[in-house]
């Protein structure tokens, strides 16, 4: 075997073999099962791509009808389930919610069946139709309503809104946040799918396996940047201060979020198409004030560390398009969860076919042959 040197951030090292997702840094293309994401968010939905990242093909008419139909009647969850969140604090971050709630799945249905097909499949069916409801049970909860129940006649998006908001949405901020789900739904061995496959890797229950990942998205430097950006985008608060924001970030070793990417050396394909679609809604609820905030804080950024290949990465357009439609922003990160359980069950399922457990190796820098010092002897 041979030994390589230690690797911060295990740059460049390969951790598993995958046919999921690919993806060109230098070209900023990215591709599910081979099919270039464009293509997906100009003419596939969220829960196909769900089917062809899981399944690694794209439905035929019939077996999606199955899948979704299966799905919507997995939606709802146990009064247990509601009553356990009742109690989480108010003040508490949704993605803590999120984590705890999708860990408690696992104390309802059987564990570990992972032989079994129709388990690998109930256990996939469950959590994407029951992660939306969970988070949006929390959102109302945590301001006194009791949880929207699903609504039978509305697909998994625009259910999804109108749980969230008890208004059904038009149907292009459906399909934008559809979309959304689709752009997020997979991204190679990011941190929160590696947590994923790790936790897989012993076997444990898929519960545990997304409640780990959820866990690991949930950090400012991952998937909670989305929310990070918003905040940025408010203290900036004008056109004028952007530069000097901007130049003060760098000056201070502080990054800037919603740009930089271990793998794009160019903006993020994701990041392109969440802009337009921010513009799409733009022209039908108004235009927001913040995005032109944000065009300038792309220019001053592309200018002082484009050298450098930080570009913007698909959680800098994202909040955007959901502050349009109309969710907070502690719940931006939860809407990657959302969506990108889809690519950590998808991992989840290629691992369990060729697992082994991981377990990689350290440079251990410590000391050898230290005696035990007396407690009176210490200082
Ligand atoms: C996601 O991996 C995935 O695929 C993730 C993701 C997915 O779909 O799963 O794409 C989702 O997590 C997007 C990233 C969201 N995070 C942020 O927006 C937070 C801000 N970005 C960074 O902290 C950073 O760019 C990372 C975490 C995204 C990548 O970190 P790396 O690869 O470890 O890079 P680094 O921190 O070592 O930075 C390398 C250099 C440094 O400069 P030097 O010391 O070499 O001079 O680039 C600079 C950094 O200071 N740099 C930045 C910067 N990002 C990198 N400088 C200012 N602002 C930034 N955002």
């Amino acid at each position: 075997m041979a030994f390589c040197e230690y690797q911060p951030g295990l740059e460049g090292v390969p951790v598993a073999q995958s046919s999921i997702s690919f993806v060109d840094g230098k070209n900023g293309i990215l591709e599910y099962r081979g099919i270039n994401i464009e293509e997906l968010a100009q003419k596939s939905t969220f829960i196909e791509t769900a089917y062809l990242l899981i399944w690694g093909k794209l439905p035929t008419k019939e077996e999606l009808l199955i899948f979704q139909e299966e799905i919507n009647n997995h939606r709802r969850i146990k009064y247990h389930i509601r009553d356990m969140m009742k109690c989480f604090p108010e003040s508490g971050h949704p993605m803590d919610a999120l984590q705890t709630s999708a860990a408690a799945l696992g104390l309802f249905y059987s564990r570990r069946a992972l032989a079994k097909d129709e388990y690998i499949r109930d256990a996939v069916v469950r959590l994407l139709a029951k992660i939306p409801t969970m988070v949006a049970a929390f959102a109302q909860m945590r301001n006194g309503n009791d949880p929207v129940k699903p609504n039978d006649n509305l697909n998994y998006s625009a259910n999804f809104l109108y749980m969230l908001t008890e208004k059904e949405p038009e149907p292009l901020e459906a399909r934008i946040f559809d979309v959304c789900l689709m752009l997020h739904a997979e991204h190679t061995m990011n941190a929160s799918t590696f947590s994923a496959m790790v936790t897989a890797s012993t076997l444990t229950d898929p519960y545990a396996v997304v409640a780990s990942a959820v866990g690991t998205l949930a950090g400012p430097l991952h998937g909670g940047a989305n929310e990070e950006v918003l905040s940025m985008l408010e203290e900036i608060g004008t056109i004028e201060n952007v530069r000097p924001y901007i130049e003060k970030c760098i000056e201070n070793k502080q990054k800037i979020m919603g740009f930089g990417h271990r793998v794009y050396k160019v903006k993020d394909p994701r990041a392109k198409i969440l802009q337009q679609l921010a513009e799409r809604l733009f022209e039908l609820t108004g235009h927001d004030d913040y995005y032109d905030i944000a065009l300038e804080v792309e220019k001053v950024v592309a200018e002082k560390l484009g050298t450098k290949g930080i570009y913007a990465n698909v959680d800098f357009y994202s909040g955007l398009v959901y502050r349009k439609l109309g969710i907070k922003t502690d719940l931006f990160t939860p809407m990657f969860a959302i969506s990108r359980v889809a690519g950590w069950l998808a991992h989840w399922k290629e691992q369990l076919a060729v697992n082994r457990i991981f377990r990689p190796t350290q440079v251990y820098i410590g000391e050898h042959n230290q005696p035990y010092i007396p407690m009176e002897e210490r200082f």
